[in-house]
C-alpha cells in the first residue's frame, strides 16, 4: 500500500470513529476533548457533529487553519506533560469524549507517548464516555468497543471508560 493510501484510510477510519462516537455518546453528558488540534481538521468535524458541546483542543503550538483556532477559553497550549495533569480543572468536568490523534511518523516515539497518555485519558473521561486514539492505549480500565463497520482493526482505536 502507497503512503497516501494509508493516509486516506487513515483519515477514512478517523471520520468514521467520530461519527460512530458521537452517537455513543448522546446520552453521555460532558465536554469533548480534542487532543492534537493540528490543522484543526477532525476538531473542524467534532464541532460540525457536537455543535452544543464545548470542546477543548490541546496542543503544543496553534498550526491550525485560521477558522478552526478554538477561542482561549477553549484551547489549551502547551506540552501533553504539562497540559494533563490539570486537564481536569481546566475543562470542568469529566469528558464525555476525547479523541487523541497526536502521532508521527516516529513509531517508538508513538509508543512512548501512548503509553504516557494511557491512563491520563481514561482520567479525563467520565465514567461512560468514549476514547478514541489514533494509537492503541495500554494498560487501561476500559473496555475496547467494536470499529464501525469498515474500518480495519490496528486502524483506529475506541474504549469506552468505565
Ligand atoms: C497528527 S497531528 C493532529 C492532527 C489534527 N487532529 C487534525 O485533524 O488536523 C498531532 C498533533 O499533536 C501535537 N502533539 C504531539 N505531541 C504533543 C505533545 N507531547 N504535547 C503537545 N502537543 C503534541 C502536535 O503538535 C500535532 O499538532
Amino acid at each position: 500500500m502507497s503512503r497516501l493510501d494509508s493516509a486516506i484510510r487513515r483519515l477514512e477510519a478517523q471520520r468514521a470513529c467520530l461519527d460512530h462516537a458521537a452517537r455513543l455518546i448522546e446520552t453521555v453528558p460532558g465536554p469533548v476533548v480534542e487532543l492534537g488540534l493540528g490543522n484543526g481538521r477532525s476538531y473542524d468535524h467534532l464541532r460540525t457533529l457536537l455543535p452544543a458541546r464545548e470542546i477543548f483542543a490541546f496542543d503544543r503550538q496553534i498550526d491550525a487553519h485560521p477558522d478552526c483556532v478554538p477561542d482561549a477559553r477553549h484551547l489549551v497550549l502547551g506540552d501533553f506533560k504539562d497540559t494533563l495533569p490539570t486537564a481536569l480543572r481546566r475543562i470542568g468536568a469529566g469528558a464525555a469524549l476525547v479523541h487523541a490523534d497526536t502521532g508521527t511518523g516516529e513509531s517508538q516515539r508513538n509508543a512512548k507517548l501512548a503509553a504516557w497518555l494511557s491512563p491520563r485519558l481514561v482520567a479525563i473521561t467520565t465514567a461512560g464516555g468514549v476514547i478514541i486514539s489514533d494509537q492503541e492505549l495500554v494498560g487501561i480500565k476500559a473496555a475496547p468497543l467494536p470499529l464501525p463497520k469498515g474500518v480495519a482493526a490496528g486502524r483506529y482505536f475506541l474504549y469506552r471508560a468505565g
